[in-house]
């Protein structure tokens, strides 16, 4: 980020000169693809479309990015960019400009809650990565069966002690950057590490074409069979695009908030929808060849990559270094993206509580990392225990899979159904055709996707979902 960059001339009254810009536009695809590539696309991606049966889920999945995240994204940033603040702030200046209702703020403050829910969880599977680094570094995965690497991943699960301690020790780093706010070097990081962790996953591909079964992965995720695919596969479909993009929860109207006037929001936002995307594919083409090759289960549910990754490293040539490489890379996926899951809460208490950036960092962290037991114990002692089991949709889901659930399906769709609204519906159209500069043609394609099927969407697989069974 550079202080040098002058302050945009369309901002809001009010909004802090002092803010710094984004030196380009490179740079913040950097921060937001650190922010939306993570766990989700390597971890999560993978074993929501085992779940789900494959093809037909993964064309769901694309035309929820395109037909919905991508617009959103586009009405994040642009939010974000008018308003001139952090998320909070940003909405009570536009609400205050543009004479709307004050409640709008709710948008921020869905994104600090979501943002502590989600956070709790994802740093207890950033300690799995974490565990597999010393895992395959010390070559305990060469040349072992199914069974055995499963046995490896099980014995991870059924242990609360160790994975408290890299639960905690994942929560630290993030922590660590957050209080100290530094970004600069991070950016810096991601252009070189992101790539790196996309070669990785090249090379893994490079090996599962080699299992025999690469065919039947690309059939499996690319050939819709739509007798597979259910309501709330498409529930789960609508939220993980939201959830991996990092839509919902304002993580992007932070982000926009510091893009220069003068670059286009609507090219920035397909850059990191595309890349996003790709990285997920990738991963989803290095899983599934090793998931038929070993007799696996796709629907072996979120101990997917952690089943089948290390099999590969295990009998690729290299495997222990490219493992270890991959784990490493993996966490640092990770780690850009719960940075920018604890930053929105830790502005929110300075700016809202007045509170000094150490101890706001360190009370968040804290709540974050102590709801982070939950879950880890939902992997073991409490791995029976259903608090809401005797909802009929909730049955049989353990506090991890009830925050995994609520935040990605719920939370998220409804932070970005209020942005549609608010871009769509409340705010003017003057404003928008000023922050997006796209010919007439693109800039109706874009209103008429917000003001109507995003809303429309959302709404629809909501009261399905939620109502009809
Ligand atoms: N997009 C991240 C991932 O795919 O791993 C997760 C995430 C980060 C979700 C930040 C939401 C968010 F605000």
């Amino acid at each position: 980020m550079s202080e040098s960059n002058a302050p945009y001339s369309g901002a809001l009254e009010g909004s802090n000169a002092k803010r710094g810009l984004w030196s380009s536009r490179l740079a913040f695809i950097l921060a937001a693809t650190g922010s939306a590539v993570g766990l989700g696309n390597i971890w999560k991606f993978p074993y929501v479309t085992g779940e789900n049966g494959g093809g037909a889920f993964v064309l769901v999945y694309l035309l929820c990015i395109a037909a919905i995240g991508l617009p959103i994204m586009m009405a994040e940033v642009l939010i974000g960019r008018r308003g001139g603040h952090s998320p909070v702030n940003s909405l009570k200046a536009i609400v205050r400009h543009d004479k709307l209702n004050p409640a709008w703020w709710i948008v921020g403050a869905i994104g600090v809650v979501a943002g502590f829910l989600i956070l709790s969880f994802y740093s207890v599977i950033g300690g799995w990565a974490v565990s597999y680094v010393g895992t395959a570094a010390s070559g305990q995965l060469t040349g072992q069966s199914a069974d055995a690497i499963g046995t490896i991943f099980s014995d991870l699960l059924g242990d609360p002690a160790t994975l408290l301690m890299w639960h905690t020790l994942f929560m630290g780093l993030v922590m660590l950057v957050v209080a100290k706010g530094v970004r600069s070097g991070l950016e810096r990081a991601v252009s070189i590490l992101m790539p790196a962790l996309f070669l990785l996953l090249l090379i893994v591909v490079g090996y599962a074409m080699t299992t025999g079964e690469f065919g039947r992965a690309m059939t499996f995720l690319f050939q819709p069979d739509f007798s597979k695919l259910t309501t709330s596969g498409i529930l789960v479909a609508l939220g993980h695009a939201f959830f991996t993009l990092s839509l919902g929860m304002a993580v992007m109207m932070a982000y926009g908030s510091y893009l220069p006037k003068n670059v286009s929001i609507a090219k920035t936002s397909i850059a990191v929808c595309v890349i996003d995307t790709g990285v997920a594919l990738l991963a989803g083409l290095a899983i599934f060849p090793i998931v038929f090759a070993n007799g696996l289960e796709p629907g072996a549910g979120p101990g997917l990559i952690f089943q089948t990754l290390p099999l590969a490293f295990g009998q690729m040539p290299m495997g222990s270094l490219f493992g270890t490489l991959f784990f490493v890379l993996l966490i640092f996926a990770a780690w850009t993206s719960g940075i920018s899951l604890l930053e929105p809460i830790v502005e929110w208490l300075e700016e809202q509580k007045g509170m000094n950036r150490t101890i706001s960092t360190l009370g968040a962290g804290f709540v974050c990392w102590a709801l982070g037991i939950a879950s880890i114990l939902s992997l073991n002692l409490w791995s029976d225990f259903a608090p809401l089991g005797w909802i009929g949709m909730l049955e049989g889901k353990t506090i991890f899979d009830l925050l995994d659930f609520f935040t990605a399906n719920i939370l998220l769709p409804l932070g970005g159904l209020l942005v549609a609204i608010l871009a769509g519906w409340v705010m003017s159209r003057k404003a928008m055709e000023e922050e997006l500069s796209l010919s007439e043609p693109m800039f109706r394609l874009w209103y008429v996707t917000v003001r109507y099927i995003t809303p429309v969407a959302v709404g629809a697989v909501f009261v399905y979902n939620l109502f009809g069974s």
